[in-house]
């Protein structure tokens, strides 16, 4: 019994922190109706008559030093067209319009028309809006662009939120719409931990295991909803750096951690090879 358990938990040690899990839904089509009525099923907090601000007080909140810490180099100068994929409330969509000019244009897409809605209520309130950024409900897995559009893909916190297969297929669609020697940038909450420092290595890794386990088939979800206006977290941390090796075209040419809160999160900065 006791040589038995010795190796279980020596094999959990080591790989605690570094598991990807799989969502706790099928699909991403799944999760949009959750993000069509966030707070609907809020309890406690009734006086909030549109509980979508209280969605990105607690999630942008945290996920914003990220995000801006994201929108760094010349492509965001260069890019004449770009897309961003997954907008959500839109605060990484207002970075990107004011970091960029008026001949560059944005296409700006949800699976979510709440999203897509609060995104361009939010750039209004800005005075962000102007006839260069298009909003467009669609799918990451199935973009309706012919190949070579894109100068520059944006992407935070959806890649993490799909499951295996759909991962796959959401980078296939970003090498197509990608021209040649286009680039792109990505966050995504993340298992690869390599340029931790010694001391926030191991607290990364807690983090990680900590959320899995209430991540893991929702198993925490009552506790959440409780907590976030009826909203429960999607993402999860995952190893997309394996996922982009996969394709042929796709090099990563630099990659930095950051953290939303405590939690671990992976910027990377990818380019598509031409020919
Ligand atoms: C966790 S939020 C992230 C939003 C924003 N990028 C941020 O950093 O705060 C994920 C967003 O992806 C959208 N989404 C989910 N599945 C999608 C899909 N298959 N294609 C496009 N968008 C999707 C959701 O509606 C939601 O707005």
């Amino acid at each position: 019994m006791h040589t038995e358990t010795r190796p279980s938990l020596t094999r959990w040690f080591k790989t605690m922190g570094y598991r990807q899990i799989s969502p706790w839904y099928r699909t991403s089509k799944d999760t949009v109706d959750d993000f069509n009525t966030i707070g609907k099923n809020l309890k406690i907090l009734k006086v909030i008559p549109n509980p979508l601000p209280f969605y990105d007080l607690i999630m942008g909140f945290y996920e914003r030093p990220s995000n801006r810490c994201a929108l760094r180099g010349p492509i965001l100068s260069t890019a004449q067209k770009i897309i961003e994929v997954g907008v959500g409330t839109g605060y990484l969509l207002g970075r990107l319009i004011a970091a960029t000019t008026p001949q560059q244009e944005i296409t700006a897409v949800d699976l979510s028309q709440q999203m897509l809605d609060t995104a361009q209520a939010y750039l209004a309130r800005k005075k962000l809006l102007s006839r260069r950024v298009l909003f467009r409900n669609g799918d990451c897995q199935d973009l309706p662009w012919p190949d070579n559009t894109f100068d520059l893909f944006v992407s935070s916190y959806l890649l993490d939120l799909l499951p295996e297969n759909e991962i796959d297929r959401a980078i296939y669609q970003l090498e197509r719409v990608l021209k040649p020697e286009g680039c792109a940038i990505l966050i995504t909450m993340t298992t690869e931990l390599d340029g931790a420092t010694r001391l926030a290595k191991p607290l990364m890794r807690l983090m990680n295991e900590c959320y899995c386990l209430g991540y893991d088939r929702g198993r925490w979800n009552p506790l959440w909803k409780f907590l976030f206006a009826g909203y429960a977290p999607h993402c999860r941390p995952i190893s997309l750096g394996k996922y982009l090796a996969k394709s042929s075209r796709l090099v990563l040419t630099y990659t930095k951690l950051s953290r939303v809160s405590f939690f671990p999160v992976r910027i990377y900065y990818v380019r598509k090879k031409s020919g």
